[in-house]
């Protein structure tokens, strides 16, 4: 049971100043995801991190406990908003729901949210299964590819599908490539303690504005076509088109749709195609847990899977749940506190940054038994039952929780069981080196041997 969150923090002790010297300190940040545990080591499961003065740059304080999570992302009110990245997207991109401070977002959640429930995410996803064959078929008999190429061209393909209704696999300059210098530009911006003011017009500020703008003609110019064609295949613009808010029956604007449109991308595509190159490494080194899969989805028959499938795809969901618990693309959820708020028994101070190490609480060994291995069993429902909601958070917790995970899960499940039911994959690297320059993606190509399945 947790504990409700307290409102009066006046007595608590400060969260501890994590004890790393100063230059380990600055390393463990920019490590995004083993910094985490190297930060949960030294300096517990709430541990304050300076970088300078307060003045200069705001204390930012890492939270790697379960208790700790719920407190930070649990919160309905105000205490807990928006960070200076998503502030530096919101000026960049514009208003999405991913940016928006609490109060603005609340009507945009409420008019979202309705389309994207397990039954809604049917009408506009599933396109993976048609995505992954093609990849698939592509491999011929037996060949080398890098897994982390395989899986971002078949998640973009299917992506842009399902969000824009139209082809993209062929154009990574349409977005894939926009996506990637924009984000990087907000998340360099976002992380340095001390950044050249917005209006200087730097190269890499003129390069991600020059890439948002490609974003936002390919989200403008099929809104418009949809507008003009309601016949058009595009069910998830269509269904932005007509959304109102339930409370007060408001549509969403033509900016506010092309905005969320290029949100949902840019949330959908680095963390799906990762979580699918993750799990095909993984399964790489165990040809006894392909096999299992693959045996899943014979039992369905040679056809195409669809969404009804995924009930009888139970393995397959165990392997990606596996895969977003050892490598979670959102390594990191952070927040500004907004007053002084206790996280985990401690008082965290007003203007802090709160990051969420959900990597480091993945693999916690107080929290997971034999935490590095790659074991699919702990998600079976009786394995499940009576574990923490709150250890393990791949699409986040509280209000502001992934928007897309019914989506997320059904793309990955589809594609999943696509594949390996054709194909038998071995990993040729022991490793999956990871980089986090938004989200956590493969830091490298990741080699591997494919052939057909007998
Ligand atoms: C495996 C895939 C995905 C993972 C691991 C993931 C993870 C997350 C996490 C952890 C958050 C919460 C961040 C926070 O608390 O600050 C989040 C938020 C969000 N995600 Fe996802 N996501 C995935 C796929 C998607 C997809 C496909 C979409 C597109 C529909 C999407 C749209 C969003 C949006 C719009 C938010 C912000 C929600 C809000 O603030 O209300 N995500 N995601």
């Amino acid at each position: 049971m947790v504990k409700p969150i307290e409102n009066d923090v006046g007595s608590l002790p400060l969260a501890p100043r994590n004890p790393l010297p100063f230059r380990q300190r600055m390393n463990a940040i920019r490590e995004y995801h083993t910094g985490q545990e190297l930060l949960r080591e030294t300096g517990g499961p709430v541990t304050r991190v300076t970088l300078g003065p307060k003045w200069l740059s705001a204390p930012i304080v890492w939270v790697t406990s379960p208790r700790g999570a719920h407190d930070v992302l649990g919160r309905k009110d105000t205490s807990c908003d928006r960070t200076l990245v998503h502030r530096e997207m919101r000026h960049l991109m514009g208003d999405n729901l991913a940016d928006l401070p609490n109060e603005p977002w609340l009507p945009r959640k409420r008019t979202l949210q309705p389309l994207f429930t397990k039954q809604r995410v049917r009408t506009f996803g599933g396109h993976m299964s048609q995505a992954a064959a093609m990849v698939a078929d592509g491999w011929g008999d037996s060949t080398e590819v890098d897994l982390d190429a395989e899986c971002r061209r078949l998640t973009m393909r299917a992506l842009g599908r399902s969000v824009l209704g139209t082809d993209l696999d062929e154009r990574a300059d349409a977005l894939a490539e926009p996506l990637r210098i924009a984000l990087a530009h907000i998340a360099d911006r976002g992380m340095r303690p001390v950044r050249a003011p917005r209006w200087l017009p730097t190269p890499a500020r003129r390069r991600a504005c020059a890439a948002d703008a490609t974003m936002h003609r390919l989200a403008n110019d099929i809104l418009q076509a949809c507008r003009a064609d309601p016949t058009r295949d595009a069910p998830l613009v269509h269904a932005l088109i007509g959304a109102t808010d339930p409370a007060t029956g408001r549509a969403l604007s033509d900016q506010d749709i092309g905005n969320d449109l290029i949100a949902f991308a840019a949330a959908g595509y680095d963390t799906t195609a990762t979580t699918l190159a993750f799990a095909l490494w993984a399964l790489g080194h165990h040809r006894d847990l392909q096999d299992k899969i693959a045996e899943e989805a014979a039992g369905i028959g040679d056809r195409e899977l669809t969404h009804a499938d995924v009930p009888r795809l139970e393995y397959t969901v165990q392997v990606l749940h596996e895969a977003l618990r050892l490598c979670p693309p959102v390594s990191v959820a952070g927040r500004t506190a907004m007053r002084d708020i206790e996280v985990d028994g401690y008082r965290v101070e007003a203007g802090s940054m709160v990051l969420i190490g959900i990597y480091a609480m993945h693999r916690d060994p107080a929290l997971w038994e034999n935490p590095l291995d790659f074991d699919p069993g702990r998600f079976t429902t009786e394995n499940s039952n009576g574990r923490n909601r709150w250890q393990y958070l791949p699409f986040g917790g509280g209000p502001r929780s992934c928007i897309g995970d019914h989506f997320a899960m059904l793309e990955a499940t589809l594609a999943l069981g696509t594949i390996i039911r054709t194909t038998e994959i071995r990993s040729l690297d022991d490793d999956f080196p990871l980089a986090v320059p938004f989200t956590t993606v493969a830091a490298a190509p990741i080699p591997a041997h494919v052939c057909a399945r007998n």
